[in-house]
């Protein structure tokens, strides 16, 4: 077990321990895990490559500590505990035994289609117990995971899918996901049809009795495949530094990059901050309602809980399904001991009404947690008042793609809570807020620009296929230090309130998007010359999308356009990227060398006319008064 931060005292310490001598900090929790060899180096790094290696020369599988470790004293404990999308079917459960015969016989029907270690398997499924027992299948032969959000659209699963050259794809036939059946495996037959000639097989995991298009050359059915394997498997060899996976996320240019990460350090991160940040105890049901295309997922519903031997839920549905009352009625029904979920799914649960809430028994409840963007005061409020009968503490965990595992966050009935503050960091997570210059900024009560100054063991490594990439992003905007992209504010006492990206990426619903990359899709359709997006404050989703489109002949019908707009985005990147409000313009506000003023758009998307700031300057100031005219509510 990694150290149990139990007191103030505790965190103090550790805090401190972990900057005055971080190799010994990180070798002390390393060395709670099992190793097939130990470690040569804890640490070596550069932030100017980058180059970042943690416990080199180490060698461990993951899934050893996430499952065989645990069988000594839980072999009957749940490990996974499935809730379905419809309320009346059964839940199902995995004990760690069942979970280790599981992964060991999918590992070994991976193994037979000649996944290898180092190979590429893209997942695309909904919420089934199969995708964690298929996550941890490829890391037990060491195949690196590829997890595909089941929301993206055809040609962004294409996208993932080339850049990473995987092998395999393994998916589910349908999927009942709130009110909806959506047809998986179709997406993924429309996405290998545009190319994907790096995969030789697709494993199907059957979700339904519906009749399904069938391709024998590489359609494989799940059960047929796993079924009669053995149910045992050794687990690879991993050196610390291999790639455990690839996921996709969102920048300000260009296309989704993989981030990677690798099997040592963001095991013993994952851990040490599962552990602590939910001061979780043997017994306690652990639900965290994130997808497991997001990272969020792999860090908090599969790595994190299982090396720590928890019992995590996973939940196949939606919110509001088949009522507002569906996640308070989890929680009742299994006993949950810690929630965490995320600000857009509070804000649309609490526009739905208390009664939805009040009439539950969550007296189980322990801690609750938000994730994955800014939680205003109105929601926490409401968090903490309907859901945490003022009386559990709220974490608030301020964390990326990048990094792992959580950054920021309050640990539960230790440090203390302050609404829409993510508060203190980490042990082992040395802060820095910087002006646009690059200069520190030090004190207390004030804002700047949040970059991380030192490495921590979760950090991602590169950006797949392309490390130039990583550097460009991530560290050449302040030479020395990881710019996160996030503005931050630190308060009298040393809290760190996170106030959002200061980058073109906007989070919608907590799903992270570029701007660049609806904008590309935008242009898509045959009638726009070009575009430009940004985010506006939305009530329920944080941020909407805002979308400024020239067209090249007068749209004579608005609505149907703007369905055309909204369907080519959903063919491009999935419906969660479609604009909330389209505005056809004549023009959009231009510097004289011709860079779009996203400023002002931003200024008029919100709806605040005032302080539009020096428009003389602009190559065509005229189509100021247009945009206003026109702006949408
Ligand atoms: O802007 C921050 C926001 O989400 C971004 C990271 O998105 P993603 O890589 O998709 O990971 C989300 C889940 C870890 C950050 O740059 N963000 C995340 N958590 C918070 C947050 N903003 C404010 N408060 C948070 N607690």
């Amino acid at each position: 077990m990694t150290q149990q931060i139990k007191s103030i005292a505790d965190y103090h310490k550790a805090y401190q321990d972990s900057v005055t001598d971080p190799e010994s900090f990180w070798a002390k929790q390393a060395e709670s895990f099992t190793w097939k060899q130990k470690w040569d180096r804890v640490l070596e790094w550069n932030f100017e490559e980058p180059r970042v290696k943690w416990f080199e020369g180490g060698k461990l599988n993951i899934t050893e500590n996430c499952i065989d470790r645990h069988l000594a004293d839980k072999a009957d404990q749940v490990a996974i505990l499935w809730e379905p999308n419809d309320p009346n079917q059964p839940n199902r459960s995995l004990t760690y035994q069942q979970l280790h015969d599981e992964v060991c016989k999918t590992a070994n029907a991976l193994k037979a289609h000649g996944v290898e270690k180092g190979d590429r398997v893209c997942f695309y499924m909904p919420m089934v117990p199969e995708l964690a027992i298929g996550v941890l299948a490829c890391a037990r032969i060491g195949a690196v995971h590829s997890v595909v959000f089941a929301g993206f659209s055809a040609s962004a699963l294409a996208d993932r899918i080339k850049d990473a050259a995987c092998k395999m794809v393994i998916c589910s036939d349908y999927n009942s996901r709130g009110p909806k059946f959506i047809p998986v495996k179709k997406v993924v037959d429309d996405a290998l049809a545009m190319g994907c000639d790096s995969v030789e097989t697709v494993l199907v995991h059957r979700n339904s009795n519906e009749p399904l298009d069938w391709n024998p050359a590489i359609d494989r059915w799940w059960h047929e495949e796993v079924d009669h394997q053995a149910a045992v498997c050794p687990a690879a060899t991993m050196d610390a530094e291999d790639m455990l996976f690839i996921l996709y996320t969102s920048g300000s240019t260009g296309k989704p990059k993989g981030v990677v990460h690798t099997c040592g350090g963001y095991m013993v991160f994952a851990e040490y901050s599962f552990r602590n940040v939910f001061q979780y105890e043997t017994g306690d049901i652990y639900w965290c309602t994130a997808d497991i295309g997001w990272i969020t997922g792999h860090s908090y519903i599969v790595y994190g809980p299982l090396l720590a031997g928890a019992t995590t839920l996973m939940f196949e549905g939606v919110p509001t399904y088949p009522d507002a009352s569906r996640f308070w009625q989890v929680c009742q029904k299994h006993g949950v001991a810690q929630f965490y979920t995320a600000p857009t799914a509070i804000r649309a649960l609490m526009a739905f009404g208390d009664q939805f809430v009040d009439s539950f028994d969550l007296d189980t409840l322990k801690v609750i947690g938000s994730v994955g963007e800014p939680i205003n005061l109105e929601a926490w409020n409401w968090y903490n008042e309907k859901v945490g009968r003022k009386r559990v503490p709220i974490i608030d965990t301020w964390w990326q793609t990048e990094t792992g595992g959580m950054m920021i966050t309050p640990l539960p009935g230790i440090t203390d809570t302050k609404p829409t503050y993510a508060s203190y960091p980490l042990p082992g997570v040395q802060l820095e807020l910087v002006d646009n210059e690059g200069r520190v900024i030090e004190g207390n009560d004030v804002e700047g620009l949040l970059c991380i100054t030192f490495p921590w063991p979760s950090m991602l490594r590169t950006t797949y296929g392309d490390h130039e990439r990583c550097r460009q992003t991530y560290f050449s905007t302040f030479p020395g230090k990881y710019f996160t992209g996030d503005g931050a504010r630190r308060d009298e006492e040393g809290r760190y309130r996170i106030i959002g990206r200061v980058d073109d990426v906007i989070n919608v619903s907590g799903h992270r998007m570029g701007t660049a990359e609806v904008e590309n899709a935008i242009n898509q359709h045959e009638n726009v010359v070009e575009s430009a997006v940004v985010g506006y404050p939305h009530d329920i989703k944080g941020q909407g999308i805002y979308a400024y489109v020239i067209t090249q002949h007068p749209v004579a019908d608005q609505d149907a356009f703007i369905r055309e707009i909204k369907a080519v985005v959903t063919q491009v990147i999935g419906p969660i990227a479609k604009p909330d409000v389209i505005q056809v313009v004549s023009g959009l506000p231009k510097t004289r060398s011709g860079k779009i003023m996203r400023r002002i758009l931003r200024k008029v998307a919100s709806g605040d006319s005032s302080n539009l700031g020096d428009t003389s300057t602009l190559l065509n100031p005229e189509i100021v008064d247009e945009l206003l005219k026109g702006a949408k509510p």
